[in-house]
């Protein structure tokens, strides 16, 4: 009996975690930082776009430029002050920062793909990419994209 109950408070603390987990990075974020992920989010969505059609019609090259660029555009390391660095540190958790750096982990490796003209390996590391995208929105950006769930 006891342990049942133990369980049972084992599972809400779990649940609470998770619930906690899935809280909106976005209200936290200062005017700036807002404004300096939103350019860069535009412009890996534009990049993405790009690669697919590069990557459907074997150019491999332009899979290579495209993603090599979206693995640059890490926002932690440009275009930051100091104080933006901080900024960031403090609003967001450290698995949003994790999920970041596997995100541009799978960029640097479609441009090596695309280099190697694996089109094989290009379209796994395309969706692998498209999951991180979907699982960073799900976990940290609920309050602009509800219609995904942080239960992926
Ligand atoms: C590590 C987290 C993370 C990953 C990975 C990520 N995003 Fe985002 N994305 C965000 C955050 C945070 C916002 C909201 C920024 C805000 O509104 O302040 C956002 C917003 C966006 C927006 C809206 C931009 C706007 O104009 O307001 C688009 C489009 C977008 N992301 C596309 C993508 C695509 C495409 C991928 C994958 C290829 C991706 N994102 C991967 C965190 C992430």
């Amino acid at each position: 009996m006891k342990h049942k109950l133990f369980a049972a408070i084992l599972i809400s603390l779990a649940v609470a975690t998770v619930a906690l987990a899935a809280e909106p990075v976005t209200p936290k974020l200062t005017d700036k930082l807002s404004r300096l992920l939103q350019q860069e989010m535009r412009s890996i969505q534009a990049a993405m776009g790009t690669i697919h059609t590069a990557m459907v019609t074997g150019e491999h090259e332009a899979v290579a430029r495209n993603a090599q660029q979206i693995h640059d555009s890490f926002i932690l390391k440009q275009s930051m002050t100091e104080q933006d660095r901080k900024d960031l540190m403090a609003a967001v958790p450290n698995g949003f920062i994790k999920l970041d750096k596997e995100f541009h982990k799978l960029a640097a490796e479609l441009a090596e793909a695309g280099k190697m003209k694996n089109t094989e390996k290009q379209s796994q590391l395309y969706s692998e990419m498209s999951r991180a995208c979907i699982a960073c929105h799900g976990e940290y950006v609920s309050d602009r994209f509800p219609g995904l769930n942080s239960t992926l």
